[in-house]
């Protein structure tokens, strides 16, 4: 074996001193020639209130505390909808094709909150247009009711939590949930139906602010910005399990004699 001559050792010793860096993380080389940072000098340290003075002025706003002032100075459906377009913080909104806001009929009696929208309803702009949503308009046809329905007795009012669909569907998480919640309040105010249907989990968890489950709490009457709010079976809940469609029917039927009863 020849020895090394003076070239090929100083190549080595290069570059394993070079990967000896890259191991510590060392990931740009900024300066021409090296120094040796522990002969210089000590920095004299800046006095905090001067370092407080060059700081640029970050403006911490809290997206729930946003929410509720951008919700309570909307006056009427279409300013909540400008409002909603406008709100900078859920990011849910810059994955999203549209902005799903609502379906049906302004001054219905019924006012359906679903979950988020999916990728039909992300395409199209309306909430519940996909295969759930086309259970739901069977469902609520069985009791003569529906979002096309000219008669505001029986007509219905349809949003979500979430205007915006989540990436693969997947569940809201409790922030974004937490910032749309003023949102969704402010809507049921404005929209002003007689019954809230808090359709599926998501709704019922979001706006009772409870953590029981909708199997548990379904076709019990609760209270929503003062009006009745009656948590349902989701419609996609019903097509993976259609034994449960006796419970959403039964709830149904709930509902049309409440109706019954209010003026
Ligand atoms: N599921 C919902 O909860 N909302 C929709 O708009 C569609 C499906």
């Amino acid at each position: 074996m020849t020895p090394w001559s003076d070239w090929e050792r100083n190549f080595e010793t290069a570059r394993a001193a070079l990967a000896w860096q890259v191991e510590m993380g060392v990931d740009e080389a900024i300066c021409d020639a090296p120094q040796n940072r522990y002969a210089l000098p000590a920095k004299p340290a800046k006095p905090a209130a001067a370092l407080a003075a060059t700081a640029p002025v970050v403006e911490v706003t809290d997206p729930v505390v946003d929410a509720r002032a951008l919700a309570a100075a909307a006056q009427t459906l279409s300013e909540l909808r400008e409002v909603l377009a406008a709100y900078p913080h859920c990011d849910l909104r810059l994955g999203a094709r549209n902005l799903v806001f609502c379906d049906g009929q302004e001054g219905a009696r019924v006012m359906i909150v679903g979950e988020a929208p999916g990728r039909e309803e992300d395409l199209q702009g309306k909430p519940f247009v996909g295969e759930a949503g086309q259970l739901l308009d069977r469902m609520f046809a069985a009791i003569a009711m529906g979002r096309a329905h000219p008669d505001p007795a029986r007509a219905l009012y349809i949003t979500n939590i979430l205007p915006w669909r989540p990436p693969q569907n997947r569940d809201p998480s409790a922030d974004e949930r937490a910032m749309m919640r003023p949102f969704v309040l402010r809507h049921i105010e404005l929209a002003n139906p007689d019954i809230v249907v808090l359709m599926g989990r998501i709704s019922a968890s979001t706006l009772l602010e409870t953590s029981e489950g909708i199997t548990r709490i379904r076709g019990q009457w609760r209270e929503i910005s003062g009006r009745p709010a009656l948590p349902m079976l989701h419609p996609a809940y019903l097509l993976r399990t259609p034994a449960a469609k006796r419970e959403a029917w039964a709830d149904l039927l709930d509902l049309q004699a409440k109706l019954r009863t209010l003026p």
